[in-house]
């Protein structure tokens, strides 16, 4: 792939562990688009099992997930059990009382780095969210390549993330990632040996933010298949 694009991952958790464990927090200053996040992913997940071939609503995985937001608004409600991969410990000893009622549910909480998780059960559906900028270009392929080895049948991988209207990768020295345009996106996500099936744009986000893409992700079953993509780009 194309290099590291700067990252340095002992950077990006000195900043995490310095944020508080609340909605603010782990959406950086921007808790107040928290609710519109979500309504726009329970459209997307909605359309995800109306597919003719839709995912089971066994098990999900929430893969960088701060102290549980999506997992507690989206994923919880509909499926039987949540697992959880979050580095920074005071984020993960925050998620079953943010979770709330049903904390119940909650399976495995891997306190891990997505870059060295290697999942070993098997899911119908994995949710990354602002987290996949913090990965090389490398480590994101391996790791989409990891998710695709533990999809159950019909299992999809969403991937919710920021991207960029330059064309060019832009880095923030901050917290020490990268938002990627939709062409380095679609580049990775073929090198995985995924394909789209599904593609939305979250509306009613507030001007000035990055464009926000959800993407539903399945894998290239033979060579062909990649160019036949049927991409469902509807609005949900
Ligand atoms: C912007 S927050 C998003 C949290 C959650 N996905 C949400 O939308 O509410 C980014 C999260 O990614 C985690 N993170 C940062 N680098 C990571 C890495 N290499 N692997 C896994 N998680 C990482 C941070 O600790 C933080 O919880």
């Amino acid at each position: 792939m194309s290099g590291n694009n700067g990252i340095c991952y002992e950077k990006s958790l000195e900043y995490w562990a310095d944020v508080p464990p609340t909605v603010d927090g782990v959406l950086g200053g921007f808790g107040y688009i928290s609710q519109e996040d979500i309504h726009g992913s329970l459209l997307f997940l909605k359309a995800l099992f109306s597919l003719e071939h839709p995912p089971a609503s066994r098990t999900a995985l929430d893969c960088g997930a701060g102290i549980g937001r999506i997992t507690k608004y989206v994923l919880l409600p509909y499926f039987g059990t949540v697992d959880i991969i979050e580095p920074d410990e005071k984020f993960i000893k925050a998620i079953p009382e943010f979770v709330g009622e049903n904390r119940t549910k909650l399976g495995s909480l891997y306190r891990e780095s997505l870059q060295e998780f290697s999942p070993d059960k098997k899911y119908d559906l994995i949710w990354n969210q602002w987290v996949l900028g913090y990965l090389t270009d490398d480590d994101f392929v391996s790791y989409l390549v990891r998710c695709k080895n533990s999809l159950a049948e019909n299992g999809v991988i969403v991937i919710k993330e920021n991207v960029t209207s330059s064309g060019k990768v832009e880095k923030d020295e901050v917290d020490s990632s990268v938002t990627r345009p939709l062409k380095q996106f679609l580049k990775l996500f073929k090198a995985a040996k995924l394909k789209r099936i599904k593609q939305s744009i979250q509306t009613n986000f507030p001007n000035g933010l990055y464009p926000v893409y959800m993407f539903a992700l399945v894998p290239i079953t033979n060579d062909t298949s990649y160019e036949k993509e049927m991409l469902d780009t509807t609005p949900v």
